[in-house]
């Protein structure tokens, strides 16, 4: 059998001196082949410090090891930082929360799409600007020229995030980090970008890391789900075992879940213990 396309084995993060470390990600190992993962866990719990460690994007303070951090066999902690911004662009690719933050604010975006697009294969200004305006359409933008001539700050946060996929599926990554895509979209936006990210994975065959802290949502969305808590991975299930979950964490995850069937006044606060943060 072939490796997986992503192999992490006991990636830690610290921020603070070596003298007086804070432990951000506490050895958290996983593979990724071409399916959709989740990494779900609440607020602090390390999320996005994992999906930004494979791609080399945390600040120079963090201290970052890790037994094993491989993309197709590729060292991702011993690459060279040429080689690193080489992969970013094309073969792995990180999608924010917030679409203002991945965008370049002074270039508009159908120029943004375009240069992804020319990354690919080069071809005259003309036939890049028909290009740009057919995936703009491919993710349901009705006005492609309009939108293509505007600037991130002037996108609704559904708009972002649908020029975020247009721009996936020019630059065709293996692996894309999607992190708390919806998080910040109304309920009816949400589902029609969940939707055109369905579509792009399994157009494309790409592994997805799909960060939420939404576990309804994800277990209907991901094949399989990683819960995470104060920098652990305290639980990994396809997501059709969700209700076999055995770690308390997990069940008070689930148990938080507002349900229409079982109304309740008020929803349980988690229930925490200290022994869930040792190894
Ligand atoms: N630059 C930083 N310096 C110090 N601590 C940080 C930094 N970035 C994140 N952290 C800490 O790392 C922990 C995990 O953060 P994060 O990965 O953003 O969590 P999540 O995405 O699950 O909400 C948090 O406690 C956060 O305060
Ligand atoms: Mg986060």
């Amino acid at each position: 059998m072939s490796d997986p396309l992503l192999q992490v084995e006991g990636l830690q993060v610290a921020y603070g001196t070596p003298a007086a470390p804070v432990p951000v990600v506490q050895g958290v190992s996983f593979t990724l082949g071409l399916e959709k993962l989740a990494v779900v866990g609440e607020s602090g719990s390390g999320k996005t410090t994992v999906g930004r460690a494979l791609l080399r994007l945390l600040p120079s303070q963090a201290r970052v090891s890790a037994q094993r951090l491989r993309f197709d066999g590729i060292d991702l902690l011993g690459a060279g930082e040429r080689e690193m911004a080489a992969l970013r662009g094309s073969r792995l690719s990180m999608i924010m929360q917030d679409p203002k933050y991945s965008l370049n604010p002074v270039m508009n975006v159908g120029s943004q799409i375009g240069e992804a697009v020319q990354r690919v294969q080069r071809m005259g200004r003309g036939e890049c600007r028909s290009a740009v305006e057919a995936l703009l359409e491919r993710v349901r933008i009705r006005e492609p020229q309009r939108v293509a001539a505007q600037f991130a700050h002037q996108l609704s946060g559904g708009m972002g995030q649908r020029v975020m996929i247009a721009m996936m599926l020019a630059q065709r990554p293996q692996l894309l980090i999607a992190d708390e895509p919806t998080s910040a979209l109304d309920v009816s936006v949400r589902q029609e970008v969940l939707a055109l990210l369905d579509e792009l994975v399994a157009e494309q065959g790409l592994a997805l890391l799909f960060i939420s802290h939404d576990l309804n949502l994800v277990r209907h969305f991901c094949d399989r789900v990683l819960v995470m808590y104060a920098g652990r991975v305290v639980e990994s299930l396809a997501a059709a075992d969700l209700h076999r979950a055995t770690h308390p964490y997990t069940l008070g995850l689930l148990n938080s879940l507002p349900s229409l069937r079982h109304r309740r006044a008020v929803l349980p606060v988690l229930q925490r213990d200290p022994a869930w943060s040792r190894p």
